[in-house]
């Protein structure tokens, strides 16, 4: 079987509950309001993009935001104070995560004095719960995998009226999935003074890393919204070992992905897509690569140990995926039907996010440092 998957995308939006809370999304200017607010940096890789032969490379580094490490807490936050906007006396608020998102939310409750708990996965890494745990969540570890946490999160949600704030949809919960991914709009927004310039964006091709696929798909509806036609070719990367919008492109319908969730790429290790986002990404998605562990720790050290005159980047193992999708194309000749179905080539220009900085501080170290 190929490692891409090709699309044709019908690159249109539908109108539903989830595109209505996305067009009328004012995270850009709730996220301002916060202290620790700072526009995430874009940075041009200049020599790496020569190395490439590609005419450039961008990168939002996401590393820094809202000195969290990871660009979630766009999501979680918004979708907190759009709750609370509707009902302020919520005073629970409960997650299943990963890592990045749980982070986030605890994070968020914390501002509004609210209480937060927060369902992990087993083999959540020591220091991932550390981080959500500062912030004064519980945080309860499950003999579970990613999907089945998240079931167990909603019903126990159900069962003791907290509020649920997942970053994944299905049939009967939209809504707020709907306002994490009118979060996520912010840095797409941000960068409207850069590359995302008035008519076209100033970039060809964007790499997207997958989850549940909120976020690509919050790009893509971004991306479509804005540019309708002139939109970038979007191609979304994913552990091959937990690939589910793959698998879903695959069989023709959302499903569970068919490996063994065995990947570093902690924050990508889900399990099915997003029902939303599935809408979005079937009808706005280019193509979709599988990528392997040690395709994304390549680039965790190509990041980091960036080419004289290049910025140094600290990307963790879900962060590097988009840049690991790039090379793959770049590198590997079997890919080379999918870089001619999004013209990848040496008049490209490219973006990738750095969607995570160390957030397994260890498994960084031993990776890229040593
Ligand atoms: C660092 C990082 N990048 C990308 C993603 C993918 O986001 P999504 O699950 O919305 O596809 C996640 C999800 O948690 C993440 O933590």
């Amino acid at each position: 079987m190929k490692d891409y998957f090709l699309n044709h995308p019908t690159n249109k939006l539908d109108k539903n509950s989830t595109n209505q809370i996305l067009k009328t999304s004012k995270s850009i200017f709730f996220h301002k309001s916060f202290y620790e607010y700072k526009k995430s940096p874009l940075i041009e890789l200049s020599v790496l993009a020569k190395d490439l032969n590609i005419t450039s490379l961008y990168v939002k580094d996401e590393s820094f935001r809202f000195g969290l490490n990871a660009f979630k807490v766009l999501g979680a936050s918004y979708a907190v104070s759009q709750i609370l906007k509707k009902n302020p006396n919520v005073s629970v608020f409960c997650t299943a995560t990963d890592g990045n998102h749980g982070r986030a939310l605890a994070w968020s409750a914390e501002k509004y004095n609210k209480k937060c708990i927060v369902f992990v996965p087993k083999d959540t890494s020591e220091l991932r719960i550390k981080a959500i745990s500062n912030h004064g969540a519980k945080v309860e570890m499950l003999d579970l995998n990613y999907e089945e946490t998240c079931k167990y999160a909603y019903n126990i949600s159900l069962k003791m009226n907290w509020e649920l704030v997942q970053d994944a949809s299905w049939d009967n919960y939209k809504i707020i999935p709907a306002y994490i991914m009118s979060g996520y709009l912010s840095h797409f927004i941000e960068m409207e003074n850069q590359i995302n310039s008035l008519i076209k964006p100033d970039f060809d091709i964007l790499f997207l890393q997958c989850g549940v696929g909120s976020w690509a798909a919050s790009a893509i509806w971004y991306y479509l919204n804005r540019y309708g036609s002139y939109k970038p070719k979007i191609v979304l990367v994913e552990p091959t070992e937990s690939c589910g919008v793959f698998d879903s492109f695959i069989k023709g319908k959302r499903t569970s992905p068919s490996g063994n969730l065995k990947t570093i790429m902690a924050g990508l290790n889900c399990g099915i897509p997003s029902k939303s986002a599935w809408n979005i990404i079937k009808n706005g998605c280019d193509g979709v690569i599988k990528i392997s562990d040690n395709e994304v720790k390549a680039s965790m050290r190509l990041f980091y140990n960036s080419n004289i005159g290049d910025s140094k980047i600290i990307s963790g193992e879900s962060g590097a995926a988009g840049l690991a999708g790039l090379l793959k194309c770049l590198n590997d000749s079997k890919l080379e039907g999918l870089n001619k179905h999004i013209g990848l080539n040496k008049n490209s220009r490219v973006l990738v996010f750095n969607t995570e900085g160390d957030t397994d501080r260890d498994s960084f170290s031993k990776i890229v440092e040593k």
